[in-house]
């Protein structure tokens, strides 16, 4: 292996530890203390272990947290309801509704009942449109997170060319936001593109977020590049495999980040910043350097 390895546990640990410096202050300076509010409908158990971390990670960097469990069964006007009501309860300052829902859920109409200022998942449309425009709105997670660790390796990515693999609404869209945000030349890749191995090889930068186990082989990686692997993905034999082949791809890249110990650990801690961003903004403070 020739790759630096992106440790996304450590930079993780680092920004957590910003995280509850700034909260200790906000309570300190003014008597705030973020609140962060999980909803999770149903019993899907990776879900059920997702929200368990948010709500430990949260109350360990001294912040409110709550969790609020409905039944698989809920109708949609339940989660509405419970939606607006914690739009108007001033201590949450952030919602964040677990994925997937129910079926006889609607996600988007869940999303965009939320208040954009508190949607720490950073989904809503208003959010969309601001990552897209000027900016100033809440940044989703794993984009975020993906960014945090591409600046470890390449202090600045102007001018250079990425690809990102995958278009979804959670990475691989708003990724190509803060790439073009970034000045970099941004493709976006996805199932349907020609001679996938060929776009990869021209990227400076690659991000795999396409939730296929080990699709991006060695041979698609220039050499030098720095390869951010945003999958999660478990093998029949139970072991975590990210989009890439690490192995080959780490001979070749420049840096990279493995799975697990790369983007994965960044995602809670995007949330817990984006959790002190808008209580800030609620409360018409500057945010702290975090
Ligand atoms: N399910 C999988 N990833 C996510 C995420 O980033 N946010 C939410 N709310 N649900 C998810």
């Amino acid at each position: 292996m020739s790759a630096k390895l992106i440790d996304g546990k450590q930079t993780a640990r680092e920004s957590n530890a910003r995280v509850a410096a700034a909260v200790a202050g906000l309570k300190a300076s003014h008597g705030i203390v973020p609140g962060l509010t999980v909803v999770l409908v149903g019993e899907d158990p990776a879900s059920k272990v997702y929200v368990a971390s948010k709500e430990r990670e949260a109350k360990a960097a001294g912040m409110n947290s709550t969790a609020h469990r409905l039944p698989a069964t809920a109708t949609q006007d339940e989660v509405l309801a419970l939606v607006r009501r914690l739009n108007a309860d001033a201590s949450v300052h952030g919602i964040l509704v677990q994925l997937p829902l129910p079926r006889q859920v609607d996600a988007q109409a869940v999303i965009e009942a939320l208040d954009p200022d508190k949607d720490v998942d950073g989904f809503h449309t208003i959010n969309t449109g601001r990552l897209w425009g000027q900016g100033g709105g809440l940044v989703p997670c794993t984009p975020q997170g993906s960014m945090l660790l591409l600046r470890q390796a390449v202090e600045r990515p102007a001018g250079a060319h990425a690809v990102v693999v995958g278009r979804s609404m959670i990475v691989g869209k708003p990724v190509a936001a803060l790439l073009l945000a970034a000045d970099c030349t941004v493709t976006v890749a996805h199932s349907k593109s020609r001679d996938l191995p060929g776009i990869c090889r021209g990227a400076d930068i690659l991000i795999a977020a396409v939730g296929r186990p080990e699709m991006i082989r060695g041979g698609w990686v220039k050499p030098g590049a720095v390869v951010i692997d945003v999958g999660i993905n478990r093998t029949a034999e139970g072991k975590l495999v990210g989009d890439v082949a690490f192995a080959e791809a780490a001979q070749v890249a420049g840096a990279i980040t493995p799975v697990p110990g790369g983007v994965g650990p960044m995602t809670i801690a995007c949330l817990l910043r984006n959790t002190v961003i808008a209580a800030c903004r609620q409360h018409g403070k500057p945010v702290p350097a975090l």
